[in-house]
């Protein structure tokens, strides 16, 4: 109990300290521990609530706020916290309730606090704004004092489909004294919400009380970190006020270095404590709706430049050689000319799409891509990866600061060109039932292996129709890793504040909270799927209205619950497969897709089980009637 680790924190700095002693007795609740960020990975009840505990069922308590821009009288902070306004004057020391009060000034909130059900709460009510969702509304606009799990679990929506105007109500929280902390003669428990760069001595020196008691208060350990936009509970003997708070003293200056002689001095403002970890997720980047997607090009996000780019600068061709090989390994040096010659100077008859071109090398075909700035991520993985379902490079060249990597070739193109670009075809051709559950194998295949079996194992993070790539047979390959990450780094899973990728198959924790898992690519792996199944592409226009984009995963669930699962699939079906297909495998590959495109991440099946069902439902698609497969045959014309 309350032995808590530094999470998965991007910038984590830990002042850390010893202490010499550390009793239980009084500890009552527990810290959140960063958890708030975590939406849609609920762990534990830290984040629902303070647990109802206390001697009493409700009591009047403090609450504090940071004077902010659009809530920044007591009016305005009355109104959001559902709280008497001139309570808030008197206490602040304000001359009255509309007197603005300095932008991030600590306001003191007194509040009724009483259980409802398991939880201590306040309740607060809130109307929807545009481009809000669970996470922005108690991170940014309730600043912490509430967590998007208490809010998904006492409101009816769903985070992704708040619609302006509708009432939400915000459980803030607060919490009674324990019958210990009474005997202790605590009369007060103000929940102060953690500022960034925030310590513990700090916040006790505010308070003039110790750290020690807010520890306890809080079943914080000694190599506890604690967190902004999070609350902690600071045990109080009399009731707060304006005056008797200290102003913080400045931030620490460099960590001083832990010491067991500065930590026995217990209480003592020396005593050092606990730093802060940077907020993580980026829920607001996400919904301001700002959805940037970069196509051929990416921002590198944390790996620095490495050898191929640097030389990549050098004058010429000739002096790229002994240190690039031992980059590259096994992977073939070009030069620019045999490029050029191979691809007929670059010309448009050679274009496939972007900058990609077909080349004849040696007599084979090849795919040569043009790419600027960092591609050692896409090299290295490559230069590893070997698996008939994961497109193989098989080689590079430098040259005037951009980089050609030689690809094996894919001659039937992406899978997007063949389901979405149909009238742009010839012919009738298209793809049957069996290629289509043997791409959709082909491709967890390559992400299984992914995921589990390359070293270090890799998220995609960019799987999309387009950038699965079809050879001969309608085999499968995955393309374009230029997004990949290591699934793990000593941190744990990692999280970014560059959300990029293409709308529609954007996992919501990954949109909302920049949190990349394999499950991610599940997620996505779960959009392709139904692309397959249905002829759709991952956003398309609703009929009838051209303008409103509809999510192809959020259609799914519509389509499979409710009585006529089975008409309402039938319909859903791509019309080019002319009911020429296995309903019931049909059913279950929309089954699986269904739980891939789940919201919850640990809801999801991994990509070794989804693996699994997919080559169970492809061996049963070979053991079907022929007859039910004849378009299979006729379809590989055109091209
Ligand atoms: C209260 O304190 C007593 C002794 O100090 C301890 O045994 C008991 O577990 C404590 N109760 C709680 C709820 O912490
Ligand atoms: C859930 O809690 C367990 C133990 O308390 C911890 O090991 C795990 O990392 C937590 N998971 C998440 C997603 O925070
Ligand atoms: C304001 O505070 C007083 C005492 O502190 C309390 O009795 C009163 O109920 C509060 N007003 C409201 C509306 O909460
Ligand atoms: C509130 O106080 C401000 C000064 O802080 C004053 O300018 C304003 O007129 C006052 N408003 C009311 C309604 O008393
Ligand atoms: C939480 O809200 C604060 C204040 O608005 C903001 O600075 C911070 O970036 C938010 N945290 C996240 C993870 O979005
Ligand atoms: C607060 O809201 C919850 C619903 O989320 C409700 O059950 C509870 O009764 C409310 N508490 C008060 C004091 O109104």
């Amino acid at each position: 109990m309350g032995k808590l680790k530094p999470s998965c924190s991007t910038a984590l700095l830990l002042f850390s300290f010893l202490l010499y002693c550390f009793p239980s007795s009084q500890a009552q609740q527990d810290y959140e521990n960063n958890q708030q960020a975590a939406c849609y990975a609920t762990n534990g009840s830290s984040t629902l609530g303070y647990s109802c505990n206390g001697q009493r069922n409700s009591c009047s308590t403090f609450l504090t706020f940071r004077s902010q821009t659009s809530y920044q009288s007591p009016y305005q902070i009355a109104n959001l916290l559902n709280v008497d306004a001139s309570n808030i004057s008197t206490i602040n020391g304000v001359a009255n309730i509309s007197s603005p009060i300095t932008i991030f000034d600590l306001v003191l909130v007194p509040v009724a606090c009483s259980c409802s059900g398991e939880y201590y709460q306040h309740n607060a009510s809130y109307t929807v704004k545009y481009n809000d969702i669970y996470f922005s509304v108690a991170n940014n606009t309730y600043q912490g004092l509430s967590t998007c799990q208490a809010l998904a679990a006492q409101n009816p929506y769903d985070s992704r489909n708040l619609a302006v105007g509708e009432k939400l109500v915000i459980p803030l929280r607060c919490a009674c004294p324990t019958a210990n902390q009474t005997a202790s003669g605590f009369k007060y428990l103000l929940t102060y919400l953690v500022a960034t760069d925030d310590g513990l001595d700090a916040i006790a020196q505010r308070f003039r009380t110790d750290s020690q008691s807010i520890m306890d208060a809080n079943s914080l350990s000694s190599s506890s970190v604690i967190y902004p936009f999070t609350t902690l509970l600071v045990p109080l003997k009399t009731e707060p006020s304006k005056e008797d708070l200290v102003n913080p003293p400045p931030p620490p200056s460099p960590p001083p270095p832990p010491s067991p002689a500065a930590t026995s001095d217990k209480g003592s403002s020396n005593k050092k404590w606990i730093g802060i970890g940077i907020g993580i997720g980026v829920g607001v980047l996400a919904i301001c709706g700002v959805l940037i997607w970069f196509l051929c090009w990416r921002r590198p996000e944390r790996k620095p430049i490495p050898q191929a780019p640097k030389i990549a600068e050098s004058p010429s061709d000739a002096l790229v050689s002994s240190e690039i090989r031992s980059v590259i390994g096994s992977l073939s040096l070009y030069k620019f000319r045999e490029l050029e010659r191979a691809t007929g100077s670059f010309g448009e008859d050679h274009r496939i799409k972007g900058s990609v071109y077909r080349a004849v090398i040696n007599g084979d075909n090849a795919a040569v891509k043009r790419l600027k700035g960092d591609v050692s991520n896409e090299i290295d993985i490559l230069k590893h990866a070997n698996h008939s379902n994961v497109i193989r490079l098989s080689g590079f060249c430098l040259h005037e600061g951009n980089t050609y990597l030689v690809y094996e070739f894919a001659e039937r193109g992406s899978l997007s060109d063949w389901l979405h670009h149909k009238k742009d075809r010839s012919g009738s051709s298209h793809l049957g039932w069996r290629q289509r559950v043997q791409i959709a194998r082909d491709v967890a295949d390559g992400l299984n292996y992914l995921h589990n079996y390359t070293n270090p194992p890799y998220v995609h993070k960019n799987l999309k129709s387009s950038n699965i790539l079809l050879v001969r047979e309608f085999r499968a390959k995955l393309s374009n890793f230029g997004l990949a990450r290591p699934v793990e780094d000593r941190e744990g899973p990692h999280l970014t504040r560059h959300v990029v990728g293409t709308p529609g198959y954007l996992a919501p924790e990954y949109l909302e909270h920049g949190l990349i898992t394999p499950k991610m690519d599940v997620f996505a792996f779960g959009v392709v799927v139904l692309e397959l199944l249905s002829g759709k592409g991952a956003t398309f226009a609703t009929e009838g209205d051209e303008t409103k984009e509809v999510l192809l995963w959020s259609s799914i669930g519509e389509v499979l619950s409710g009585e006529d699962a089975r008409s309402k699939l039938r319909s859903f079906v791509d019309p080019y497969l002319q009911n020429d297909y296995p309903f019931d495998l049909a059913f279950a590959m929309a089954e699986l897709a269904w739980r891939c495109v789940e919201r919850e991440p640990a809801s999801r099946p991994t990509m070794t089980e989804v693996f699994l069902s997919l080559a169970a439902i492809y061996n049963s698609t070979l053991d079907c009637n022929p007859s039910d497969l004849t378009n299979s045959g006729s379809t590989t014309n055109g091209r």
